[in-house]
């Protein structure tokens, strides 16, 4: 017998080695047996000595697929993949054959995986804790599989500038702000559960949750019971649930409008990155929450953090002129900005605009989205490469795509042009004329787009 000892349990790359070296060597996958280090029955043997993995077809679908089913909960799982990887040496279209037990296995923990790893983005809460360093986010999550490393990048990405911990029965991980690393695991009773966060919680989840949209069955199978024991807002779901009817006939009155307003009073406390700390105030979108057209800038600039709306500065004014040239109206658009504080850098008594990095965008994204959830414009302008970004979910270079319609999340139609601050930063003369006609056609464009929708 074969032994192979993985660091842990979802060790893609020490898989990887291993399995490599095996069916180089011929081993059989019935000849191995796969463990996972520090767990518990820990037979004593020795490991396979690690040697250059030689070279191996592995096709990419099954590279894909491996990435996924280490982290399965079953622990057939890294016999299961040995099999595939020695099958597919030889049958080149095995994975494409749904109807192979073996593939339809593999594809089914695939799945449920993915599913896995949904729900936790979706469920996990963090808790406010307060050391010596300032704040400390902390959460327990119990996920159904080994997802904890390969979620672990997106809470990163999401929560970049705060350090947080999250607890999982078998392992941890902590963000220092600048380190991820992973440790034991812990119990539910570890995560204090009262603090300042759990009303922000409750206030968000008050202000996103539509009654008129209420389909229990669905909620349930969303958010299954067993998360409901880590979430702040469950408490609050029966009285939501059974007072819906009421709220519909409420909110039906009351429009999206007292929603969207609730929305911005709860942005007003916005703490989730650092670029508050220096602004004046939180700069919301504004406009009909039935509005058909929204656009979206950057960030406020220094006018707009003082006076606390978007676009009332130069860059606004420029904007207003080119709308009222494309034949639109102002009054009748939503407009917002993808981060909603004023980044810039104090020299003297002048406050210089700082464009907002990847972080700053993606931790600000949960606003926009809540917007975008409740306006449901037809049409989305972004103006910038930051709006871009916040939109697509990735660069943009705003040269190459702007000008056509781009598809968006949620069915909606986008634009993409330049900022306005583009505009006012080109010397007067026939390159600033040119410029600004086509900023003109790209927001007539965008009419258009609107009235066909
Ligand atoms: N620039 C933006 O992107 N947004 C504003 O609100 C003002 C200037």
């Amino acid at each position: 017998m074969e032994r192979v000892v993985l660091a842990h349990p979802a060790d893609l790359d020490g898989f990887r080695q291993a399995v490599r070296r095996l069916v180089a060597r011929r081993i059989p996958p019935a000849a191995v047996q796969w463990e996972v280090e520090g767990e518990a029955g820990l037979p004593l043997g020795e490991p396979v000595p690690p040697a250059e993995a030689p070279a191996l077809r592995v096709p990419r679908r099954f590279a894909d697929l491996a990435e996924k089913v280490v982290c399965h909960a079953d622990p057939s799982r890294f016999v299961l993949l040995h099999e595939a990887l020695v099958r597919v040496q030889n049958e080149r279209h095995l994975l494409d054959d749904r109807a192979d037990p073996l593939v339809d296995r593999l594809e089914a923990m695939a799945k449920a995986v993915g599913r896995d790893l949904h729900k936790m983005r979706a469920f996990v809460r963090f808790r406010e804790l307060e050391d010596d360093d300032g704040p400390h986010f902390i959460a327990f999550f119990e996920p159904a599989h080994h997802i904890l490393r390969a979620n672990a990048g997106f809470f990163v990405r999401r929560f970049a500038s705060q350090r947080w911990t999250i607890l999982t029965p078998r392992e941890s991980a902590h963000w220092d702000g600048q380190v991820l690393h992973f440790g034991p695991g812990a119990a539910r009773g570890e995560v204090p559960s009262e603090d300042a966060l759990e009303p922000l919680w409750t206030t968000y989840f008050r202000a996103i949750f539509n009654p008129a949209r209420l389909k229990p069955a669905a909620m349930r199978a969303e958010m299954p019971k067993k998360y409901w024991a880590n979430l702040p807002e469950a408490a609050h779901i029966p009285a939501l649930v059974a007072g819906a009817p009421a709220r519909v006939a409420r909110m039906l009155e009351a429009g999206r409008a007292a929603t969207l307003a609730r929305l911005a009073e709860t942005a007003r406390d916005c703490t989730l990155c650092p670029l508050h700390e220096a602004a004046t105030q939180t700069v919301f979108g504004e406009g009909p929450a039935d509005a058909r057209l929204m656009l979206v800038g950057e960030q406020p600039g220094d006018q707009e953090d003082l006076q606390g709306r978007p676009f009332v500065g130069p860059a606004g004014q420029l904007l207003d002129r080119a709308l009222r040239a494309a034949g639109i109206d102002r009054p009748q658009v939503y407009i917002t900005n993808a981060v909603k504080h004023f980044k810039f850098m104090a020299i003297g008594k002048r406050r210089l605009h700082q464009s907002p990095d990847a972080r700053e965008i993606e931790t600000c994204r949960w606003w926009l989205e809540q917007e975008l959830e409740l306006v449901r414009p037809a049409v989305v302008v972004m103006l910038g490469a930051s709006a871009g970004r916040a939109l697509l979910g990735r660069a943009v270079v705003v040269a190459r795509e702007r000008g056509r319609p781009l598809s968006l999340s949620g069915g909606r139609r986008g634009l993409l042009t330049v900022h306005p601050s583009y505009l006012l930063r080109i010397e007067p003369g026939p390159r600033a004329e040119t410029e600004y006609a086509r900023f003109v056609r790209d927001l007539e464009l965008a009419r258009r787009l609107t009235e066909a929708a």
